[in-house]
């Protein structure tokens, strides 16, 4: 298990390449489950948990290839049962039940448990599945969903938290090979679920809408192979943006789609940080003094809550009081307590994180709780005094590549040391 420690202080400057989304790609390689021909997707992160998906397509008996951020699956015969070792490790391994569901008309994977971030339920990706035909059973701690048929129906996908991103995934790749037309209402409308939808266009598939909240499917009998390119991973550029507020003179981000960013490029700038962009690259400079925030986490195009725990660090350091509210996951604050041994005076009042900010943190052992919270101990560890030492990185392996080199690329100081 490997540990990192940041050396607080150093100024990060230059250019950094942000990489292919995690939570486009691992659908998207879910999705070459539908057709039985190869299927080549380029940029793909070389993150532990792509490795998960790689290795349940192949334990689910598909040919898998992998060169440089290029994988090739075939999907000639599958079995329709996940090997429960797998996908307990990562829950969005539930997201090869609706490709499975859709081709093989029945799937079986283990139920997801709740995780640090807070209760996981799938209820809307069985709702949506039920509207399809099928029938859904929970037994010895497996879902099981299971249609002599599937035929096209109105569904509506939106939950007490908003809408659902893998669910509204699941609907629609089992949709496509659906009798009929399909309707999802209060569908997801991040760029991530748009992306997966073309890469169904690509094989056949007949969709309209997504990235909007009324995604309409006309199923299809069969999907054939294709080539796709995931898109830039906006919540690692968004890291990025926030780790140059935190510790920049100038960055710039390339490889990115500023549109996909405007979310978080906003409260920057509100805050009084430069920024510019052009078609594919975004530059944030830190001049002079930055302003508090208050912020709320909705979903796209919302202030995602895959970014909150950032801010949150950022705004430790910034002066005047701030405040922060987690509508989709209202449990996600495990990196208070971690950032308030570094220092930081916050208040958790329910799910709204009040951020008094002090002039310095000073480094400190601290552990990793889950992928977000601990880009933000490493973000914080950037500017603190002294040593930060994050334990359990595993958990920031899951979600970004590489991010001690890349940061070390714009002038950070962190050193990865094996235990
Ligand atoms: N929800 C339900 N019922 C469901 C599904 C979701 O009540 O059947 C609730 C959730 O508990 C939550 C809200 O709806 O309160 C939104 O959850 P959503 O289903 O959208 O989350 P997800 O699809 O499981 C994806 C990302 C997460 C990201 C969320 C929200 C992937 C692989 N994961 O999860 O990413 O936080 O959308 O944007 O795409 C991360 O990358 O660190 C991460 C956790």
């Amino acid at each position: 298990m490997d540990k990192i420690i940041v050396h607080g202080g150093a100024a990060l400057n230059g250019s950094v390449r942000i990489s292919g989304s995690k939570n486009s790609a691992l659908p998207i390689l879910a999705a070459t489950l539908l057709t039985k021909e190869p299927c080549v997707i380029s940029r793909v992160p070389d993150l532990s948990d792509i490795h998960y998906m790689l290795t349940i397509l192949s334990e689910l008996g598909c040919e898998v290839e992998r060169a440089s951020g290029i994988v090739t699956v075939k999907a000639e015969k599958v079995l329709t049962e996940a090997p429960y070792d797998i996908v307990r490790k990562m829950r969005a391994s539930v997201c090869i039940l609706g490709p499975l569901l859709g081709r093989e008309k029945e799937a079986t994977v283990s139920l997801p448990g709740g995780c640090v971030i807070g209760d996981r339920p799938i209820d809307l990706h069985l709702r949506g599945f039920e509207a399809l035909g099928a029938a859904v059973r929970v037994q010895g701690g497996n879902v099981k969903v299971l249609a002599p048929e599937l035929k096209g129906a109105t569904i509506n996908l939106r939950g007490k938290f908003g809408s659902t991103v893998l669910g509204t995934d699941n609907v629609m790749m089992a949709a496509v090979l659906a009798e009929g037309t399909t309707v999802i209402d209060g569908a997801a409308e991040e760029p991530e679920v748009e992306d997966l939808a073309n890469f169904l266009i690509k094989m056949g598939a007949r969709i309209e809408g997504a990235g909007t909240r009324r995604i309409i499917i006309e199923g299809v009998k069969e999907l054939h192979g294709a080539e796709h390119e995931v898109i830039p991973d906006r919540i690692e550029a968004g890291t990025f943006l926030v780790a140059a507020a935190i510790a920049g003179k100038e960055v710039t981000l390339k490889r990115v789609d500023p549109a996909h960013l405007q979310a978080v490029i906003e409260p920057l700038a509100h805050a009084g940080y430069e920024i510019s962009n052009g078609k594919d690259y975004v530059t944030l400079k830190a001049n002079g003094s930055h302003k508090s925030l208050t912020l709320e986490t909705l979903p796209y195009p919302g202030f995602p809550t895959d970014m909150q725990a950032q801010m949150c660090a950022l705004l430790a350091m910034t002066n005047g009081v701030s405040a922060i509210t987690e509508n989709v996951f209202p449990q996600r604050f495990m990196h208070v307590a971690e950032l308030k041994r570094m220092g930081a005076n916050i208040e958790l009042q329910g799910a709204t994180a009040v951020i008094t900010g002090v002039d310095r943190l000073s480094g400190a052992p601290v552990m990793a709780s889950d992928l977000r919270a601990s880009a933000a101990l490493v973000l914080a560890g950037l500017k603190a005094d002294g040593m930060t030492e994050i334990n359990r990185v595993y958990h920031i392996d899951r979600g970004y590549e590489s991010i001690d080199d890349k940061l070390n690329g714009l002038g950070a100081q962190i050193e990865r040391v094996k235990i």
